[in-house]
């Protein structure tokens, strides 16, 4: 293992220790759950997703990211059938692997993602998504990417009811709820997904689950407080990190620092 990767592995570490007990460090980011006299800490991370880089400078634009304050790289796999779109595979992962030490989430918008799963962590990734909708052995195969040291997490599409999450939630270690329609990035944030976002996190909590909250999809600095407030932790933004006016630098410390304001006025 080389140092980047070992640097990786320790930091991740502290997420997988986090199961079972939701109070390990970080921002205090309170939810609504809140209002029912339990208390939830909630680590805000930032995962600015590369599919709004400039894939011909991916090095600088992830290094750029990285010095700004990125706590992960979001890396969405495309196949052209389960999403209409095609982006990149394991050789581009691995590639990505060499040039950041920071935690890698490979989130799967693949059809049977069983069968790519060794490849991804061969690549690198520190964190595993697959669609609950693309995989039918959900249980099998999160089991087979927590057993090789990978955080494994579900996803779901928005008009995927949160009842798909019943069984797998227990040994999930995130739960992305995707706020978009997958396939694109740059789209616009479905506003009925916060309460789908809060439900969730009243679900989480009262099972104590050690499940974190992914949000991925059309999240920017307008509604990066909502998204926090209704529960989620790990944050993907794209067009809002890659694609903004004010540069990788300027849009990742509006964000951290909106994060950080929500944390102080709850
Ligand atoms: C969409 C991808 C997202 C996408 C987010 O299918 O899963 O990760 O890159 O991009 P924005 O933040 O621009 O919606
Ligand atoms: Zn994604």
């Amino acid at each position: 293992m080389d140092i980047r990767a070992k640097q990786s592995a320790a930091r991740e570490k502290g997420l997988n220790d986090r199961r079972g007990n939701r109070k390990t460090g970080g921002f205090a980011i309170t939810s609504p759950v809140i209002q029912q006299n339990k208390t939830l800490e909630l680590k805000f991370e930032l995962a600015p997703s590369i599919l709004s880089a400039d894939f011909a400078r991916l090095a600088d634009e992830i290094g750029e990211a990285e010095k700004a304050g990125a706590d992960v790289v979001h890396l969405d796999v495309m196949d052209g059938r389960f999403v209409p779109n095609f982006t990149f595979g394991p050789p581009v992962v691995a590639a990505v692997r060499k040039v950041t030490s920071l935690p890698l989430d490979a989130h799967l918008m693949v059809e049977a993602p069983s069968r790519f799963l060794d490849d991804f962590i061969r690549a690198g990734v520190n964190r595993l998504s697959v669609h609950a909708e693309a995989e039918p052995h959900l249980d099998r195969t999160l089991n087979h990417i927590r057993e090789a040291g990978v955080l494994a997490g579900v996803a779901i599409n928005p008009g995927t009811p949160l009842s798909a999450l019943e069984e797998i939630l227990p040994i999930a270690d995130f739960a992305l709820v995707m706020t978009v329609n997958p396939g694109f990035g740059g789209q616009s944030f479905i506003p009925s997904m916060l309460k789908k976002i809060s439900r969730l996190s009243e679900i989480i909590v009262s099972k104590k689950y050690g499940t974190r909250i992914e949000v991925d999809g059309g999240v920017c600095a307008d509604n990066l407080r909502d998204v926090l407030a209704a529960g989620a932790e790990i944050i993907v933004a794209g067009s809002a990190v890659f694609g903004s006016v004010k540069g990788v630098d300027g849009a990742i410390h509006e964000l951290r620092n909106i994060a950080g304001v929500t944390k102080r006025k709850r």
